[in-house]
């Protein structure tokens, strides 16, 4: 049983918490282009500090390799947003030291945890010098559940550790994909299939409708010419003549320089690139009759203004009275894009890989760590 922190006031109350986010959120030139993680840790933390409880923040951002990626990916470009916006209604201190003085009134970041030798490699070492910023460990990092690492799994050996109402949430709304109701409807799009081969075999879902470049590689895999598009190379015997998987069968596509915009069906792609797909009105119509839909990855480039494909989606979730969630940071940002968009969705997950892989398997393998860990 995983321990919430709702349920363990006394244990928490008057501490100093390191409470693991993830705040692994998207950047443009350093400014924060997608709050939406940030939003979502709230709760946790807003229950923590009315606990009275000293909070530091840790989290990774992005996956630093070299010295110059340390500019990158500095937590430095949070602290900015969070201070600059207020989002979290203190002061936030920057730390990038294990000496740390706590004053009241203040939360804590700490930097980029992946800048630490040994984080991405669950050591114990590192584990033990995060677990002295506190004591006790809160974690909330939804989205980087599948990953065992120093910060978010490794430290549970070292303090009490709780998990936040993200974790909950999350944990509680895609459980109802575990035992799904029929018509069970996965849509997933966006540019790999190798990641989603896992959960496409897993997952008990009546019909996956598959968007994106990743439709344009089972495509390609049966043979169609699909021109310049974006494909991986692997094996797509899976899905041949799989009455379970509903391609589109039409595609927007243009040349070279991302001109000459047009509508072809699949087998008159030419030398073009296919930037959209678009599902046909009986998936559309489907989608609007299922119980329950999961969508994973927009159905073309919307960030370069391919969106009709995604806009299908919608059109089918708009009238779709089933349970509708959304998983995966692209999706999440073509969703946040759309006016009104309560009113196609009732839960958006802030996992990427956790999601998919929480979907998959039922659990995540940081969660599997904590609970077998002593401590906890
Ligand atoms: C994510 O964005 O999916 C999580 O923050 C995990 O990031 P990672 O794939 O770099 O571990």
């Amino acid at each position: 049983m995983l321990k919430y922190i709702d349920q363990y006031p006394n244990e928490i109350r008057n501490k100093r918490v390191v409470l693991r986010v993830d705040y692994n959120v998207p950047l443009d030139n350093g400014k924060v282009k997608d709050n939406t993680r940030i939003i979502e840790s709230k709760q946790t933390l807003d229950y923590l500090l009315n606990l009275n409880c000293d909070v530091v923040l840790l989290t990774h951002l992005g996956r630093p390799k070299t010295e110059e990626d340390k500019q990158k990916y500095t937590t430095r470009h949070v602290l900015n947003y969070l201070n600059e916006s207020g989002i979290l209604g203190r002061k936030v201190e920057f730390l990038d030291n294990f000496d740390i003085q706590y004053e009241g009134g203040k939360i804590y970041l700490f930097e980029n945890v992946r800048f630490f030798e040994g984080e991405t490699k669950n050591s114990l070492e590192l584990a033990k010098k995060f677990a002295s910023l506190g004591d006790v460990f809160v974690n909330d990092a939804f989205g980087s559940l599948h990953r065992v690492h120093s910060s978010v799994a490794g430290i549970s050996n070292f303090l009490p550790t709780f998990f936040g109402f993200l974790v909950k949430k999350e944990v509680e709304n895609l459980s109802k994909f575990l035992n799904p109701t029929s018509l069970f409807i996965v849509i997933l799009g966006g540019a790999k299939i190798s990641d989603k081969l896992g959960l496409i075999k897993n997952i008990k879902a009546d019909k996956i409708i598959i968007g994106g470049a990743m439709a344009l590689t089972i495509y390609k895999g049966m043979g169609k010419n699909v021109g310049k598009s974006l494909v991986e190379d692997i094996d797509v015997s899976y899905f041949i003549n799989n009455p379970k998987i509903i391609l589109p069968k039409s595609f927007v596509v243009v040349d070279e320089n991302y001109q000459n915009e047009r509508v072809v069906d699949i087998d008159n792609i030419g030398d073009s690139i296919a930037v959209d797909a678009l599902v046909d009105d009986e998936t559309v119509q489907l989608i609007k009759n299922s119980n329950m839909v999961f969508w994973n990855g927009p159905m073309g480039i919307f960030e370069k203004g391919f969106r009709k494909g995604s806009e299908l989606i919608l059109k089918g979730l708009e009238e779709c009275k089933g349970f509708r969630a959304i998983g995966g940071g692209d999706t999440v940002r073509f969703i946040n894009s759309v006016e009104n968009n309560k009113k196609y969705i009732d839960f958006i997950s802030t996992g990427g890989g956790a999601t998919l892989e929480f979907l998959e398997k039922g659990t995540l393998d940081a969660i599997d760590y904590i609970l077998s860990t002593v401590k906890n």
